[in-house]
């Protein structure tokens, strides 16, 4: 059986929604609470066994190949003052294992275009694809990208993360439908971008997660411009669905949307409110608000 050891991040996006903090740095680089979007998804796919990074970056891709390198300087200085903890926390960044590629996408014509860049990387095997600014968190339990490599070995098909919206959101996702084969899987019939909410075959929504078999490929090269005058991940897996069976999984956790200004506040409360050292002193600042934390995360609580 092929296990997924490739894990793509489309980070390529102009992340207009962010600027100006994205004028210079791509989204992915912003930090949630102490640590950039990127690192979350990129220790997602490491702790669900992949080992080859590929990073399809854009005009902004600095930040993120240097987060990613070596950093001798940084390292040097904090062994000569004895930062030990930070030290490891910086040479975590990137498991002795894992190894990085990056891959320039020169214009950005689309998540599909981005994952077709990814192409000499990936060969013919089955791969992951991450968009950091999904944050999707499970804690105390498996991570998504686990969960969907867990159902690709059962099913030796490619597997979409997917989650209930209401409705009335249709038009900012890729929507699925098809019958419902267990709990949390389903298998699908149909997939469409950002539909009109009368046009939505469910209320089921893609989101950043897939695991794609490398077919793919082949059909993204063919894919013609779509939605927002893209070329759209989503058509290719349109089309690949009439060639292959492909399933849409509900994943088990919280996903944080990092791509709009509120996801990625509520992401910035919540992980705050799991964080070893912060936890105790930033729920005492939301009591002096006069914003009550929930029972289960009040026992973070001092
Ligand atoms: P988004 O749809 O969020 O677009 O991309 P965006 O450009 O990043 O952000 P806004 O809407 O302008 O604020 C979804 C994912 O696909 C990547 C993005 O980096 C993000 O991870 N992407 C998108 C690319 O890598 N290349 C593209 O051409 C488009």
């Amino acid at each position: 059986m092929t296990s997924i050891t490739t894990a793509v991040f489309p980070v390529a996006g102009l992340g207009t929604r962010f600027l100006p903090a994205t004028k210079a740095i791509a989204k992915e680089m912003l930090a949630v609470v102490d640590k950039p979007l990127i690192q979350y998804a990129s220790e997602e796919a490491v702790a669900a066994g992949m080992d080859t990074l590929v990073f399809v970056v854009g005009r902004t891709k600095n930040a993120i190949i240097d987060h990613y390198d070596k950093a001798y300087e940084l390292e040097t200085e904090l062994e000569l003052r004895k930062k030990d903890e930070m030290l490891a926390v910086v040479q975590a960044v990137v498991p002795a294992h894992v190894h990085c590629v990056f891959i320039r996408q020169s214009e950005a014509l689309g998540l599909g275009h981005a994952v077709l860049c990814a192409e000499p990387a990936i060969g013919n095997k089955p791969f992951a694809v991450l968009l950091p600014d999904d944050l999707i968190y499970n804690k105390g339990g498996k991570s998504c990208i686990q969960q969907m490599v867990d159902v690709y070995k059962e099913k030796q098909g490619s597997v979409i993360g997917t989650q209930i919206v209401d409705r009335s959101e249709s038009h900012k996702y890729g929507m699925v439908g098809g019958p419902k084969l267990s709990d949390r899987l389903s298998r699908i019939d149909e997939i469409v971008e950002k539909p009109s909410p009368a046009d939505s075959p469910s209320d089921q929504a893609v989101v950043g997660r897939y695991i794609l078999t490398p077919a793919i490929i082949e059909i993204l090269k063919s894919t013609q411009r779509g939605a927002g005058n893209e070329i759209q991940l989503t058509d290719a897996i349109a089309e690949l669905r009439k060639s292959e069976e492909i399933y849409a999984y509900n994943f088990e956790g919280s996903r944080y949307d990092c791509g709009s200004k509120i996801g990625y506040l509520q992401a910035n409360v919540e992980i705050a409110l799991q964080h070893d050292e912060l936890a105790s002193d930033f729920c005492d600042y939301l009591k002096k608000l006069n914003i009550e934390p929930s029972k289960d995360r009040l026992k973070l609580c001092k």
